[in-house]
C-alpha cells in the first residue's frame, strides 16, 4: 500500500502522524511511505531520518494526499484539507466526529474510509488509542500544577516536596483512571502528600495497593471534596463518564473555601471539565484566576511535548497502521474487532451510530 504522512496544519500541533521507526516498520513490510517535507520537524525527527528510514519525502501536502492509499496523522483533516482527500482514501487518524458536524458532513462528501483512533476499542471496553495521550496529560498535569503554584505566577508559593524541617504539599486528585493514576505518581514522585478520590471501589483498592503509603485514597462525594479542598494546595482534575459531559464536583461556591493561590489542572476540560469554572484555556495563554484560585485548563496537553507524544501515540496506532496496509482496510477490519470499532464513515456512510445521535440525525446522511 502507499501510506501519506502529512504535515499536521491544525494551530499549534507540533505532532506528526509517524515517526521514523513506523516509516521503517512499514518499509520493511513493502509498503511506501511518502512523507511530506519538514512534517515531523516539530516532532524533533528531520527529513533525513524519514528517508534512512526508507521514506521518500514530497514537497507538498497536496502531492501527499494526491499519491497515497491510506492518510496516517494525528489531527482531524481542517477544512483546507477537505478538497485534497480522495474517494476510498483511508484516513486513520483522531477525527472527534460527534463534536463537529461540518467535519461530519465534509467527510461524507469526500466519500473516504474514516478510521477514529478515539473509537478503536479493546476487548475489556478501554480505548487503546487514547490511553497514551492520558498518561501525558496527567503525568504533565503535576508538571505544570508546580509551576503554577510558584508565587510570581500568583500561586500559593508552596514547593511540592517540602524541604526537611517543612511538609510536603498536598495534591488531591480527582479520578482514579489513567490520567488520575499518572498524576498520582509523578505528584509522589516528587515527594507530595496526595489524596486520590473516585467512585469506583475497584480503582481505589488498585490505587491503595500499588502507591506508597504518602498516597491515600478516598471516595469521591461532595463532602469529601469540600473538606479536602480547603486543605490542598494542588487539585487535578481527572474524571470521566464515558459520553458523557464531566460532573462539575468542584462549583463556583467552593472556590472561596479553596485557600489563595490554590492551583486547580482541570485535565477533563476536553469533556467539559469538572469544575463549574472551568473553560478551555491554550498553550499560549494556559492559565486564568477566578477568586484568587488559579485555573490550568489547557484542551490539548499533549501538544506542549510533541516528541513525548508522538512516539506514544506511534507506538500505538503503528500496528493498526500496519494491519490495514497488509490487509487493506476491509478485511483488517473484518479480522480485528478493535480496529472495526473504529470505523466511524465508509465511503459516504457513517457506520458509528453514536454520531448519528449526536447530530439528532434520523437515518444515515449520504
Ligand atoms: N486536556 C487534555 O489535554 C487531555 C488529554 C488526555 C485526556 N484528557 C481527558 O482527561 C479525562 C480523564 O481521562 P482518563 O483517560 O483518565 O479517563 P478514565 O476513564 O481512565 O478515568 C476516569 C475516572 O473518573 C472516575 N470518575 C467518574 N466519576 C467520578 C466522580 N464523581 N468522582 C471521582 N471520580 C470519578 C472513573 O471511575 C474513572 O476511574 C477525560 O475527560 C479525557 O478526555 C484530557
Amino acid at each position: 500500500m502507499i501510506v501519506g504522512i502529512p504535515k499536521e496544519i491544525k494551530n499549534n500541533e507540533s505532532r506528526v502522524g509517524m515517526t521514523p521507526a513506523g516509516v521503517f516498520e512499514l518499509v520493511k513490510n513493502n509498503h511506501k511511505v511518502y512523507v511530506q517535507s519538514d512534517a515531523g520537524e516539530g516532532s524533533g525527527f528531520f527529513n533525513q531520518d524519514y528517508q534512512q528510514a526508507g521514506a521518500i519525502i514530497l514537497d507538498t501536502i497536496g502531492q501527499v494526499y494526491a499519491m497515497s492509499e491510506m492518510i496516517v496523522k494525528v489531527k482531524e483533516p481542517i477544512e483546507e484539507e477537505y478538497d485534497l482527500i480522495q474517494k476510498g482514501q483511508i484516513l486513520f487518524t483522531y477525527f472527534h466526529f460527534a463534536s463537529s458536524e461540518a467535519l461530519t458532513k465534509a467527510m461524507i462528501k469526500q466519500k473516504a474510509i474514516c478510521i477514529a483512533y478515539e473509537t478503536v476499542e479493546d476487548e475489556e471496553g478501554t480505548l487503546p488509542l487514547l490511553t497514551p495521550m492520558s498518561e501525558v496529560a496527567g503525568r504533565m498535569a503535576i508538571q505544570q500544577g508546580a509551576k503554577y503554584l510558584e508565587k510570581p505566577v500568583k500561586g500559593r508559593g508552596v514547593l511540592l516536596g517540602g524541604v526537611p524541617g517543612v511538609a510536603p504539599g498536598k495534591v488531591l486528585v480527582l479520578g482514579a483512571g489513567v490520567v488520575g493514576i499518572q498524576a498520582a505518581k509523578m505528584a509522589a514522585g516528587l515527594g507530595a502528600h496526595v489524596t486520590i478520590l473516585d467512585i469506583n471501589m475497584k480503582r481505589l483498592r488498585y490505587v491503595n495497593d500499588v502507591m506508597p503509603p504518602h498516597v491515600v485514597t478516598e471516595f469521591s462525594n461532595e463532602f469529601n471534596i469540600r473538606r479536602l479542598i480547603k486543605t490542598h494546595d494542588l487539585i487535578i482534575g481527572g474524571v470521566l463518564l464515558k459520553g458523557a459531559k464531566a460532573p462539575n464536583l468542584i462549583t463556583r461556591d467552593m472556590l472561596k473555601e479553596m485557600r489563595p493561590g490554590t492551583v486547580i489542572v482541570d485535565v477533563a476540560v476536553d469533556q467539559g471539565g469538572c469544575v463549574e469554572t472551568t473553560k478551555p484555556t491554550t498553550h499560549e495563554d494556559p492559565i486564568y484566576i477566578i477568586d484568587d484560585v488559579v485555573h490550568y485548563s489547557v484542551a490539548n496537553m499533549p501538544g506542549a511535548v510533541p516528541y513525548t507524544s508522538t512516539m506514544a501515540l506511534t507506538n500505538v496506532t503503528l500496528p493498526y497502521a500496519l494491519k490495514l496496509a497488509n490487509l487493506g482496510w476491509e478485511a483488517a477490519c473484518a479480522k480485528d474487532a478493535s480496529l472495526n470499532k473504529g470505523l466511524n464513515i465508509v465511503e459516504g456512510k457513517v457506520v458509528y451510530q453514536e454520531i448519528i445521535e449526536a447530530f439528532g440525525w434520523e437515518e444515515v446522511v449520504a
